[in-house]
């Protein structure tokens, strides 16, 4: 595992876009795992920028992401896809019908987490796969206690995770209590991982999730266990960690 701190905000997610447009520069062609989120917004605004001046080209590129609320359509402003297409897809030349997501408005489970789980194949696996840390150590929305061999399922999300995402909704009863996930098998299989984590917030879960013991109790502690993982921290989120760590 490789760590990477960041000055702040703005200098983690120029790092996290550069080891994106690195992996599409070296393979124009290959599959993004993506993930929503707040901290992937910056980096998904870099990756912009440099395609607006002409340094990046997304006409190959094949995109995965990780999650989708069960019963949002696509056109809800709350949706993974609406927030996908603001933050990437409608602002780079990427082809839209190679863009996955979970869908969201299919309501047998077992159907939507099976076709999510052929498309994943079907495009061969994630090259690199980005992602966001969760207070509690989620990852997608495996949250705690998930058992590390899953692919894609439904999950009820917890209470926490409810609140924390109602900032986005008018109120909590809007929040889907639902969601399709990758599990942590289908994540745990990507080549490479790439998860950023912005502030002070988020502290104690960077220090237990990659310096703790590898436990289901902190789903992304399994990242530890990949062979190809860089973390991208800033300041703030490192500083319940050692000193040293993410220091040349
Ligand atoms: C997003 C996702 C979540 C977030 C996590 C961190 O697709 O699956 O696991 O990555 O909740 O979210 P932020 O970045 O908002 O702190």
């Amino acid at each position: 595992m490789r760590i990477y701190r960041a000055k702040d905000y703005n200098d983690l997610s120029r790092k996290a876009a550069n080891i994106i447009s690195a992996q599409v520069i070296m393979k124009p062609n290959c599959v993004l795992g993506l993930a929503t989120g707040s901290t992937p917004i910056g980096t998904y605004q870099q990756l912009v920028e440099w395609y607006r001046k002409g340094d990046l080209d997304f006409s190959e590129v094949t995109t995965v992401n990780l999650d989708e609320y069960k019963g949002l359509p696509k056109e809800n402003d709350q949706s993974y896809y609406y927030f996908m297409n603001e933050n990437l897809f409608s602002k780079v030349n990427i082809d839209k019908s190679r863009t996955f997501l979970p869908d969201g408005m299919e309501p047998d489970s077992d159907k939507a987490c099976r076709d999510y789980n052929e498309i994943i194949h079907s495009v061969g696996g994630v090259d690199l796969q980005l992602l966001g840390l969760g207070h509690n150590g989620h990852i997608g929305f495996n949250e705690p206690g998930i058992a590390f061999e899953t692919e894609t399922h439904c999950v009820n999300l917890t209470e926490r995770t409810i609140k924390a995402n109602m900032r986005f909704f008018v109120s909590e009863s809007d929040v889907p209590r639902q969601a399709y996930t990758m599990g942590i098998k289908t994540i745990m299989s990507a080549h490479r991982i790439l998860i950023v984590v912005s502030g002070e917030d988020k502290a104690d879960i960077v220090k237990e999730a990659f310096f703790g013991p590898v436990t289901p109790a902190v789903p992304a502690s399994i990242l530890q266990l990949h062979n190809d993982v860089t973390v991208v921290a800033d300041e703030a989120a490192l500083s319940k960690c050692d000193e040293s760590v993410g220091r040349k």
